[in-house]
Formats: structure tokens, sequence, C-alpha cells
């Protein structure tokens, strides 16, 4: 079954934290991304270790291969289970991630290389003239050569990404029926991204916005229960 994962995007530590404990019982993944990371750091993820989170340390790491090498080795000491880096940034800097991952044995976390970001529609992408899901193909087949454990991509590519590869796919751009598409442009509901073979679903607004952040997350995994994998 697949993993549902709350996107904690707050600047403040106590908002973070308080939503975290409404959505304990209900959910064992959250998400930390760059909003909480810049403002509160590893001691954040420290008390959401402490809460028996799992956590994703989204920060989509780019840079030369010496630097992301440095930060991977950094994150993998802040408890992370999953951590992102930019497929983008090519293969040197993968493997560089991967390698510095590695030497933390059996411990590691997982990395997975962002395709293309669920917020660009087509021809949005600077100097990118293939469509994004044509982009993100050809990212995860790359990603999949270069021995990432899985990539971030929409819902739409998932299917095709996992026929295509061994990756594991993580789709953010999840919206139940109804909801607001918020600045993301390519989404899809919870249960045809774990229809289409998603791994994990990371979700933010709608479970961290809404009067009740917990039923919320609730009403997701019961539409993602309504598709046996
Ligand atoms: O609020 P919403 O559900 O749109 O949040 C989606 C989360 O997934 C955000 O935290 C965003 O940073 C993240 N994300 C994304 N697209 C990617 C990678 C990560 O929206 N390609």
């Amino acid at each position: 079954m697949a993993e549902l994962i709350a996107a904690l995007d707050f600047s403040q530590p106590e908002d973070l934290l308080a939503c975290a404990r409404r959505l304990s019982g209900t959910l064992t993944w959250c998400k930390v991304g760059l909003e909480a990371f810049v403002k509160s750091g590893p001691a954040l993820l420290h008390e959401l270790d402490a809460m028996g989170f799992s956590i994703f340390l989204d920060l989509k790491f780019h840079d030369i291969p010496n630097t992301v090498a440095a930060a991977v080795r950094s994150a993998c000491r802040t408890k992370a289970k999953l951590v992102t880096i930019h497929t983008q940034g090519g293969e040197a800097m993968c493997r560089a991630a991967m390698a510095a991952a590695a030497e933390e044995g059996e411990e590691r976390p997982l990395i997975f290389g962002v395709t293309v970001l669920t917020s660009f529609a087509s021809g949005a992408m600077p100097g990118i003239s293939k469509s994004p899901g044509d982009f993100a193909m050809e990212l995860a087949g790359l990603a999949d050569a270069w021995g990432l454990d899985g990539v971030v991509c929409s819902g739409h590519e998932a299917a095709a990404i996992k026929a295509a590869t061994h990756l594991k796919v993580l789709c953010p751009g999840i919206r139940p029926k109804g909801a607001a598409t918020d600045d993301q442009a390519r989404v899809m509901t919870p249960a045809r991204a774990v229809a289409s073979g998603a791994d994990f679903l990371v979700v933010g607004r709608p479970i961290t916005r809404a009067g009740d952040p917990a039923l919320a997350a609730q009403a997701i995994l019961d539409d993602m229960a309504t598709v046996t994998q």
C-alpha cells in the first residue's frame, strides 16, 4: 500500500508541531521542506522523530557534486528517512549523492531525484522544449541508470515510470476531488495516483489548511484504500 506523507509547510515551528500533533494518530510520514527547515533546522526534525514520525526531508539539493555529497552526509544525521536531490543536477552530482548516502550503511535514508516540478505546465520550463511528461520520463530513466532509489514526479508519469524502471515513485500535486489546485498545474486524485503505482503521495494544503487536518488526512487515506494495488 502506498504511504501518505503530509507536507508540513509552515514557517513557524509551533504551527508545524501543532499540526503534526493533530496528525500523529492518523499518519506516520510527514514532510519538512525549505520553508520550515530554513527557519528551524535539524532541531525540528528531532522533535518530529521523537513524536514517532518518519521524516521526508525535501530540500531538493542541486549544486556541484562535492557540495551535494556534503549536504547529503549532513541530511543523513538528521533522522530523515527520505531525502531529495534534483535529477537535473546530472550524473556526477547524483552519483556523488548516492555514494555519500551509502557511507551510512543500512541506516541510510532513501535518495529520490526530483524530475519536473508539478507546478510546471507545458512550455513553462526555461530552456526545455519537451513536454513536462516527456522530460520527466527521460530524467527518470537517467535516475534509474545512476542508481537513485526513486523519483518525484506527477501522478501522470507514475505508471510509465514504474513500468520502465526499478524506481520507487513519490507523487506531489495530489488533490482530492473538488479541492483547490493552488499553484499545482498537473494534479491527480489520491485514488488515481495509487492506481498508477505511486509508492508515496505527498499532500500539503488540502491537509494543513483543513479545519480538521486529521479528518482531511483520513479522507485521503480512505480514497487511497479504494484501490487494490
Ligand atoms: O500543498 P501541496 O499539496 O501542493 O504541497 C505539495 C508539496 O510537495 C509541497 O511541499 C511541495 O514543495 C512538494 N513538491 C511538489 N512538486 C515537486 C516536488 C515536491 O509540489 N515536484
